[in-house]
């Protein structure tokens, strides 16, 4: 006779970021003097602890670049073929650098109309000209388009438009300095770079040496190119995506989906990290909520940990399968597995002011990932849309039932929510819905204030340092009255400011 007498109930207390604020502490600190620099993975640092979520309505490439720019860095989404996503991996990489070190080129045999169409797909206005073994013959652009009239682009050559050489080029290894006083010199707008034997082996270009002063905190690669990240799945035709992505030049691989704490998941992981091919790529590996789950995805190798399950707010997880632990708990109960390891962890979904993003890395987070903050921004992919005369973007949970059913294309999204094996449309079993998100205007402008806030978490806390807030930085935990309080209360009409919305 089994006592089946139930034990006690167990029922962990789950905190979030409306749960808690962080303490003032006793400051010399100045704002706008604090360094935010933290870890994203083992091997790679950024200045800002902001990543833009891989999401459809989130992250494609302008969204990366715009990221990488500010210092923080992007991950593109896999809700499109391993071309498209690799094709949006190589724009990145080939955008804003102090050098590009592989040019996009065209042969001299190419016809004006192939040119127009490079120079359209990769957003450049001219390009060297070479021959197969990447001899130098000259350089072309658009101003030699524009004497040969439209309706000859299909027959006249590159050849007989372009500058042929000699040209004014440097020197592979060339200084900064030596190559703005050769641009200045003779008034070009390009240099291309060669070696001994005259092959093209680099390009600087004055609008990049621009865009590097301009951003001075830019996400960078030991190349001087713009970190990107991308996300991956964990079977079928996800090995061959990860390969792809890495020949494309991604410098983060996140293996994307909704648990994590998964045999298939956790195996992709190991295999990444054993392979000689793939091997160096930095893995992220994701989501968990637990200590166990990170401690799983630590043990197959990850060079980080993503954390949130349910608190995004696009998700509908915590309701259509009653799984999730609030994002503040959540993050804390991982990281007791991460820091004994050295692996950074990343805090992901769920922030809806730049004062969760301090919140976030004293509970134990070194970066925050973000959704809907971002994704009313200009760089973010589709069209505005005008709602009642006011102005949105669209903004869906990578397991809405817009993202993950087919709607006359293939979804690349099912197998984040483990239904890649579901196979028509009204059987999926939707983890999150679609909406709008109000008009931001661009990222620079946006994440001012979500740094800013940050900024302004370090000075009251007394923390110079992203180290010294995850050290320094005491909660207290509230009450309803208490946020209720924190947030603007007894006035009406009130008028919206940059870093603060009033919610519907
Ligand atoms: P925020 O709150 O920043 O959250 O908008 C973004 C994060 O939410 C996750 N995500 C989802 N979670 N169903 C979910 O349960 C979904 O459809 C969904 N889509 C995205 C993801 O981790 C993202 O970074």
């Amino acid at each position: 006779d089994a006592d089946l007498t139930p034990g006690p109930l167990v029922a962990e207390l789950g905190l979030t970021y409306d749960d808690v604020l962080l303490q003032p502490g006793e400051t010399d600190v100045i704002p706008s003097e604090v360094d935010t620099t933290s870890r994203l993975t083992r091997g790679i640092s950024l200045k800002v602890p902001i990543v833009s979520a891989a999401m459809d309505t989130v992250t494609e490439a302008r969204m990366a670049i715009a990221m990488a720019r500010i210092g923080g860095l992007g991950i593109l989404h896999r809700n499109l073929s391993i071309e498209d996503q690799a094709y949006q991996v190589d724009l990145v990489k080939r955008t804003q650098t102090g050098m590009i070190s592989n040019p996009v080129t065209i042969g001299p045999d190419a016809t004006l109309e192939d040119l127009d169409e490079l120079c359209g797909r990769y957003r450049v206005s001219g390009l060297p000209v070479v021959d197969e073994s990447e001899h130098l013959l000259g350089i072309i652009t658009n101003r030699d388009l524009r004497f040969t009239p439209v309706a000859e682009w299909a027959t006249t050559r590159v050849r007989d438009v372009m500058t042929p050489m000699p040209l004014i080029t440097g020197k592979v290894g060339i200084s900064h300095d030596e190559a703005t006083a050769l641009l200045r010199q003779h008034k070009r707008e390009r240099l291309p770079l060669i070696d001994d034997q005259g092959r093209l082996r680099g390009l600087i270009t004055v609008k990049d040496f621009v865009k590097s002063e301009q951003f001075p905190h830019a996400s960078k690669d030991g190349d001087g190119r713009l970190l990107v990240g991308a996300a991956v799945g964990y079977f079928g035709e996800a090995w061959q995506r990860a390969t792809t992505l890495i020949e494309a030049g991604v410098d983060v691989l996140v293996v994307d989906t909704a648990h994590g704490h998964a045999r298939l998941l956790l195996e992709m992981v190991e295999r990444i990290k054993s392979d000689p091919a793939t091997r160096h790529t930095q893995v992220i590996g994701g989501n968990i909520a637990t200590r166990a789950g990170a401690q799983a995805l630590i043990d197959a190798g990850v060079d980080a940990v993503k954390v949130g399950v349910g608190p995004g707010s696009i998700c509908t997880t915590r309701i259509v399968a009653g799984v999730g632990v609030p994002q503040v708990t959540a993050i804390h109960n991982a990281s007791l597995a991460c820091r004994p390891a050295g692996v950074p962890l990343i805090g992901d979904g769920g922030l809806q002011y730049s004062g969760d993003i301090a919140k976030a890395l004293v509970a134990g987070a070194d970066t925050v990932m973000v959704g809907s903050l971002l994704a009313g921004c200009e760089e973010s992919p589709g069209e505005l849309v005008f709602i009642n005369g006011k102005q949105f973007k669209a903004y869906r949970g990578m397991g809405s039932l817009g993202a993950m059913s087919s709607r006359g294309k293939k979804s690349y999204s099912k197998d984040r929510y483990f239904q890649a094996d579901v196979s028509s449309d009204d059987k999926i079993v939707p983890e999150g819905i679609e909406g709008q998100v109000a008009y931001r205007g661009p990222v620079g402008a946006v994440t001012h204030q979500l740094i800013g806030g940050l900024h302004q978490s370090m000075f009251y806390v007394g923390a110079p340092t992203i180290p010294d807030l995850q050290a320094r930085g005491r909660f207290v935990r509230i009450t309803a009255a208490g946020l209720r309080e924190s947030h603007p209360h007894d006035i009406s009409g009130i008028v919206e400011a940059p870093n603060y919305t009033v919610k519907p």
